[in-house]
Parts: C-alpha cells; sequence; structure tokens
C-alpha cells in the first residue's frame, strides 16, 4: 500500500461539518491527516467526526463563530495543544446570500456577510499564521467563489467579501513567502452542496439556470473543489502561492 502523503499531519477547518469543508476533511483524513473542524452547530459536527475518525486519524470538533476572535483563537490554540502542531488550514466557513438588488439590501445584511465571509477568513489566518510558521511552514487556502474574480448580479456584498477574500490571500502570501507559508484562494462556481440547496429551495426554477451558468453544463461536486484544495496544500503544487485558483467549469471564461 502506498505511503499516506499527509500523514499525522494537522489541517484545521472552518464550516469543516458540511459541503465542501467536509468533503475536503475527508480526503485529507484519507491521507492520514488529523483534522479540528469549527463550525458552529455542535451536532453536525459530531455528525462530520463520525464519518471522518474510521480513517484512523484524530477529529477535534470546535463549535463556534468565526466571527468571533476569542472562539477562533482557542480553537486553533486547543488545535495545536492536543495534536502538536498545524500544517494547514481551510478558511471555508461562508454564508450564502440570496438575490436581492443593492437598494433593497440592509444595513445588516451586508454587514453579517462582510462579518463571516471576510472578516471570518483575515480572524483564522491571524491565528493560524504563527502556529504553521511555528511547524516550520505550510499551506492555507482560503475560499472564495469565481465571484471573487468576476460579478454577478444581486448579490454586491457576496462578490465585495468574496473579492475581499481573494486580495487577503495575495496580502497574506507575499508577508510569509519568507517563512515558507504558501497562500492561496480557491474560486469555485456552482458546488452541490447544503448551500446551492436552500438557494434552490427559495428559488426551484433556478436550477436549469444555474447548470447552465456553467459551459461545462453542470455545478462541481463536494470532492472536485476537495482535490484541488489538496492538490494546493501537497507538494505537487509547491510554487504556487499568492493564486485564485478558478474551478468553475469555464464559467468566468464567457
Ligand atoms: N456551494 C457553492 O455553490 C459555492 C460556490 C462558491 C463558493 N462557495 C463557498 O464555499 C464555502 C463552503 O460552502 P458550502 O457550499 O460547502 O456550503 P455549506 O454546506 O452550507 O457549508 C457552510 C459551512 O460554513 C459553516 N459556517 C457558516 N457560517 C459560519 C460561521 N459564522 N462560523 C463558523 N462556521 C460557519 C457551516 O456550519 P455551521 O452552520 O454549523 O456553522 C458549514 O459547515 C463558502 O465559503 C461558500 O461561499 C460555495
Amino acid at each position: 500500500m502506498a505511503e499516506q502523503e499527509m500523514k499525522n499531519r494537522v489541517i484545521f477547518i472552518t464550516g469543516g461539518n458540511s459541503g465542501i469543508g467536509l468533503e475536503t476533511a475527508l480526503r485529507f483524513a484519507e491521507e492520514g491527516a488529523h483534522i479540528a473542524i469549527f463550525s458552529r452547530r455542535e451536532k453536525q459536527n459530531m455528525i462530520a467526526r463520525n464519518q471522518i475518525i474510521p480513517y484512523g486519524v484524530e477529529c477535534l470538533t470546535f463549535s463556534g463563530n468565526v466571527t468571533r476572535e476569542g472562539e477562533v483563537k482557542l480553537a486553533i490554540q486547543k488545535t495545536v495543544d492536543k495534536l502538536g502542531r498545524l500544517d494547514y488550514a481551510f478558511n471555508n466557513a461562508g454564508l450564502e446570500q440570496f438575490p436581492t438588488p443593492i437598494f433593497q439590501q440592509s444595513e445588516k445584511e451586508f454587514q453579517t456577510i462582510m462579518d463571516v465571509n471576510l472578516k471570518g477568513v483575515w480572524l483564522c489566518m491571524k491565528h493560524e499564521l504563527p502556529y504553521i510558521v511555528q511547524s516550520g511552514g505550510g499551506v492555507i487556502v482560503n475560499n472564495a467563489s469565481v465571484t471573487g474574480i468576476v460579478a454577478t448580479d444581486m448579490v454586491a456584498a457576496f462578490v465585495a467579501a468574496k473579492h475581499g477574500v481573494v486580495g487577503l490571500s495575495k496580502a497574506a502570501a507575499l508577508e510569509y513567502i519568507a517563512a515558507n507559508v504558501r497562500v492561496n484562494a480557491i474560486c469555485p462556481a456552482g458546488v452541490e452542496t447544503p448551500m446551492l440547496d436552500r438557494l434552490l429551495v427559495k428559488n426551484p426554477d433556478a436550477r436549469k439556470e444555474i447548470d447552465a451558468y456553467h459551459p461545462i453544463g453542470r455545478c462541481a461536486t463536494a470532492r472536485e473543489i476537495a482535490e484541488a484544495v489538496y492538490w494546493l496544500c501537497s507538494p505537487k503544487s509547491s510554487f504556487i502561492t499568492g493564486h485564485a485558483l478558478v474551478i468553475d467549469g469555464g464559467a468566468s471564461i464567457r
């Protein structure tokens, strides 16, 4: 049997109890990495943990909110205390915006989208980076969206937050290149996850439209995104940093 590529490495994943985050946790667990997941719903965290531990790895769960610095800081600290190191982080937790024209969007909604999708990524990196440096280097992947590169209409706050995630990733990449830390963003278009399901429940007629947005004719699976995150963390992408990797079935090339 081939040696597991990530054996005894440690990854911290926000939003690790669902969708892209959970699939990424499973991908890393397959390769022997120990996992720490951080999301708000404790019960969902336990359900995810039960899927991860059969791979024979450790799985810590933290119930917390990426917008609260104290909770983020403590979870990362405890991860290193219990698992001994931090090599990778996937800052993935995010909140969708239901399509609305700008003039109807409330200040509260704008603030929430910014806090979860942008400030949350910054807070996580702030507390992950010192530990990754302490481990001798590693990789951070931030989950933006294809809307971090191009706009779609009616979700202005989401587009702004995701453009911000791409900017934060580039800034951190430059700042930490000498410390052997690579930082990249991923930019998926539609992905089959509970987030997409929630958007479709509100507007079932959008299914055809969403598939047609992608020249490839469908949305991605969460596994297709997890493979990209895994590759960005692996030594196979050792010369890639500060990059925003578009994974969109051709959506942004029209
Ligand atoms: N699905 C798509 O089409 C798509 C496309 C492009 C980009 N993305 C991005 O991919 C990321 C993951 O989304 P997904 O599609 O996998 O959706 P998902 O299945 O709904 O997962 C979202 C995850 O984020 C966690 N989360 C949400 N708010 C949080 C908060 N304030 N603090 C901590 N955790 C929080 C959720 O767990 P709790 O509810 O338990 O906190 C959940 O684990 C998001 O950043 C999203 O913007 C998704």
